[in-house]
């Protein structure tokens, strides 16, 4: 899966790839600098007495007033050359300048900022780029990380001194509302904290910017900060293991899960809840109708009869990845937001989405849910089924006699090569989810299969860790 760049700025393991917005360091090509004229001695040959060869400098043998016509020709050409170097020099630094090649660019404007303007708790940017991916969160056990200026890297964040209000204050910088915010814990950092820690300096208080609160230190007394922003992956009663070759679901077993619904209350599509506000749920669901004003939302129960008999949720808006592609499926992931937020409870719950530095590994045991078919021809269930399903690597999935070459990097393919095991119609939008450290990750969204179940066939999801970024911009933006 997507392999995760360290060093670098953003909360979701797909990083800000400061390479891809900063040009090569700069190195001056050989031959960009006209070569000055040289003195090459020339040589005239003459003829010695005992007609042997004998070199003599051309210069002893001119005379003086072939000098002076010379240096009248040299001045002129040195001017010239002295020139297009001024000019090549104020153009080099004006390309320097604009590509800024010693620093980092605003995302918006372009305003190139030294690298240690980012994340130094002052905003540079009109927009405030250098000071909004400060903080995330890395692997299974929510490691808290703050960017350092200092040191142009990620450091784990020391427990020195920390409470809940920096917690709160930390996950509201990172888009999370404080009224969902759970908890902090003590964690090991292990090797993250090779190069040192971000600690609070003394005398911190919760009035100015954390960041400016913050600075580097290569001691810290306690642990270092696990930070949990919301609620998320947990679940009351584990999987007890249709879709196809699944099994029903008990209450509350996949907590995320909803059905997107036609004002009729026919069920379409599945979604996965990720915050009070926001659901995730696949492109091609809304090709029939992008019109949020059509679509309601179910949550809370494994029975669509009994989900009836409480109002839904109305849909704000729609956001389709706008390079979704309906011929390829690439790309095949939206966005619903809520008109009011989801109340939490035991039976309606948001999943994990992963975190910095969480590769999803080839081979391991996912859970795919759904309301749609349990046979490729057959009616839709009234209960939520489950299965369980291997996640192959898109190799595998590519080979002539699998999926030949239709899985691009937006997609993971994941099933059983002998069959019998798959989502299907109906299932599209919902969730392939994870379990890692006792919490449940989202990886996938429900594509497209080919037919169902089939042998070699396995079923397509849109690749959330793919899609990290795309996510966290578009429900952070307010
Ligand atoms: N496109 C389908 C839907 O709209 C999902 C199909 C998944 N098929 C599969 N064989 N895994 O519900």
């Amino acid at each position: 899966m997507d392999v995760v760049k360290e060093n670098v700025p953003a909360y979701d393991n797909i990083g800000f790839q400061h390479e891809d917005t900063r040009p090569p360091p700069y190195a001056p090509r050989a031959g960009i600098y006209p070569s000055l004229p040289q003195a090459t001695p020339s040589y005239v040959i003459t003829h010695a007495p005992e007609n042997t060869l004998q070199s003599t400098p051309q210069e002893n043998v001119q005379n003086k007033g072939r000098k002076k016509c010379k240096w009248s020709r040299i001045l002129p050409v040195s001017i010239f050359v002295l020139l297009i170097l001024a000019v090549l020099t104020l153009l080099l630094w004006y390309f320097l300048y604009y590509q800024c090649a010693f620093g980092r660019a605003c995302w918006n404007s372009g305003k190139c900022l030294s690298f240690s303007q980012w994340c130094d708790g002052v905003v540079d940017c009109p927009d405030g780029e250098d000071e909004s991916k400060c903080f995330r969160l890395h692997g299974s056990n929510f490691l808290l990380q703050s960017y350092s200026s200092q040191s142009q890297s990620w450091m784990p964040v020391c427990a020195d001194k920390w409470d809940d209000d920096y917690g709160k204050l930390v996950c509201e910088e990172m888009g999370y509302k404080s009224k969902d915010y759970v908890t902090y814990s003590k964690t090991n950092a292990g090797s993250l904290a090779s190069k040192g820690f971000m600690k609070l300096v003394p005398g911190s208080d919760k009035k100015s910017h954390i960041l400016s609160q913050l600075s580097h230190s290569l001691f810290c007394l306690q642990n270092t900060v696990g930070l949990r922003c919301i609620d998320c992956g947990k679940t009351i009663a584990a999987p007890s293991s249709r879709i196809v070759g699944g099994t029903e679901a008990s209450q509350g077993a996949w907590p995320w899960q909803v059905s997107l619904q036609s004002l009729s209350s026919r069920h379409i599509c599945g979604g996965s809840i990720i915050s009070p506000l926001w659901i995730v749920s696949a492109a091609h669901c809304f090709e029939g109708s992008s019109n949020s004003s059509e679509w309601i939302v179910r949550s809370g129960d494994v029975s669509l009869l009994e989900m009836k008999l409480y109002n839904g949720n109305e849909v704000r808006q729609i956001i389709s990845h706008e390079k979704f592609d309906s011929e390829t499926n690439d790309n095949d992931i939206a966005l619903l937001k809520l008109k009011k937020p989801l109340t939490f409870s035991r039976k309606v719950k948001p999943v994990c989405l992963l975190n910095n530095g969480m590769e999803l590994m080839a081979g391991t045991p996912a859970w795919i849910t759904g309301w749609g078919k349990l046979r490729s021809s057959g009616p839709l269930p009234d209960k939520l089924n489950q299965a369980q399903v291997t996640i192959y690597n898109r190799e595998d999935c590519n080979k002539p006699n699998i999926l030949d070459g239709a899985i691009t990097e937006t997609m993971i393919c994941a099933g059983e090569l002998k069959g019998g095991v798959d989502s299907c119609q109906g299932d599209s939008g919902g969730p392939l989810v994870v379990k890692e450290a006792d919490v449940w990750w989202l990886v996938g969204d429900t594509s497209w299969g080919i037919g169902c179940a089939l042998k070699n066939r396995p079923g397509v999801y849109g690749n959330v860790t793919h899609f990290l970024d795309w996510i966290y911009r578009h429900t952070q933006s307010e």
